[in-house]
């Protein structure tokens, strides 16, 4: 039994920022490996490393009790963990969370998007980066595209209230591509968010080298759809435009030209339990041994929780000319 404790009701940091949403990650694992995210041979966290995931729904159910509203499930690629569906059932209607997201390459919603939706997934992020099938054999290095065309055709069928592209264009690899992914997503009735590269991990490239502004994406853009700025905002970092008659929302994902720290309302938690204060500094605290010392008692787990808003910094520093990356840990672990 879980003890009856009666935390605070909201998470404020030093800043007098609000945290409101948590993205955790389930899985370090992914049936991907793209070029952006990951190297071309990764090594994968032994499994008794990384959160079970009766854990991880316990520390969802914490989270919602002090007063987080919006839950991401993030990876890696969260669908090919192991009965991942479990989760999203075991969390998808706790009352006091408004919104259960996902974030997923699509390779598997083909057969998932349907149950998701029953488990109560509100709105789904789909990275997409290319529409040749070479092209996107060549980023990934092993996906299908047209299996993840099926998985959005199946995710429109399964009537989410909000279906959403992520696109990360590179210089050089898909960046002539930016008014095609547009045009697909209009054609398709769904948002569409180019997200600028960050320098997560260690990957085979140097991140100057294929660094695409959101600015130079934006402005070839606008010479061919009529985009409006938007003020609408999903309290998150992106800046949104629309295009009148048309279903789509154009979200822009700027890290390095436009600083987005000032309105952060979230936390990241890895697979393995590290609560991370910020996707670009390394502060941190381990809530995995908290979770395995005290299965039966949630304070300790709420304390340190409590405690670590004294630790979330002000902003990211991320600098794409740097010859290492900011940020040694890849995306796959932080979560997307
Ligand atoms: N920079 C920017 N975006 C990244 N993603 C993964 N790694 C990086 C990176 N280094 C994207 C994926 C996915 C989202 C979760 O994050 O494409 O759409
Ligand atoms: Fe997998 Fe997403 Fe990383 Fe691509 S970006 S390798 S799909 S986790």
């Amino acid at each position: 039994m879980r003890k009856n404790v009666m935390p605070p009701a909201t998470l404020i940091d030093s800043f007098g920022r609000k945290v409101d949403y948590i993205r955790l990650s389930i899985t370090d694992r992914c049936d991907f490996r793209c070029v952006y995210c990951m190297s071309e041979d990764m090594t994968f966290l032994p499994r008794d490393e990384v959160l079970s995931l009766e854990e991880s729904a316990r520390l969802v159910k914490v989270f919602v009790d002090l007063g987080v509203s919006k839950v991401r499930i993030t990876g890696g690629e969260p669908l090919v963990r192991k009965n991942a569906l479990w989760l999203f059932e075991e969390v998808g209607h706790l009352p006091g969370l408004r919104e259960l997201v996902v974030t997923t390459n699509g390779s598997q919603l083909e057969h998932q998007a349907q149950a998701l939706k029953k488990a109560g997934v509100k709105r789904i992020n789909i990275s997409l980066d290319s529409l040749d099938e070479t092209r996107f054999r060549k980023i990934t290095r092993v996906g299908e595209l047209s299996k993840v065309l099926r998985g959005i055709e199946a995710a429109k069928q399964a009537g989410f209230e909000n279906i959403k592209l992520n696109t990360v264009l590179m210089r050089g690899i898909n960046d002539d591509e930016a008014l095609a992914l547009l045009d697909f997503a209009i054609a398709q009735e769904i948002d569409i968010s180019y997200i600028e590269e960050m320098p997560l991990g260690e990957v085979d490239h140097t991140r100057d080298s294929t660094y695409v502004s959101n600015d130079a994406t934006l402005k070839l853009l606008k010479d061919h759809h009529n985009l409006i700025s938007s003020t609408e905002s999903t309290g998150g970092p992106a800046h949104y435009w629309r295009i009148p008659h048309t279903n789509t929302r154009v979200g822009f994902i700027s890290p390095h030209s436009h600083n987005f720290c000032e309105s952060c309302n979230r936390v990241r938690i890895t697979c393995k339990g590290e609560l991370y204060l910020c996707l670009g500094q390394e502060s941190k605290i381990d809530l995995m041994p908290l979770l395995r010392q005290y299965p039966h008692d949630d304070q300790p787990l709420i304390d340190a929780i409590v405690n670590s808003m004294t630790i979330k910094p002000k902003g990211h520093d991320f600098d794409i000319k740097r010859a290492t990356p900011s940020v040694i840990r890849f995306m796959s672990m932080t979560g997307g």
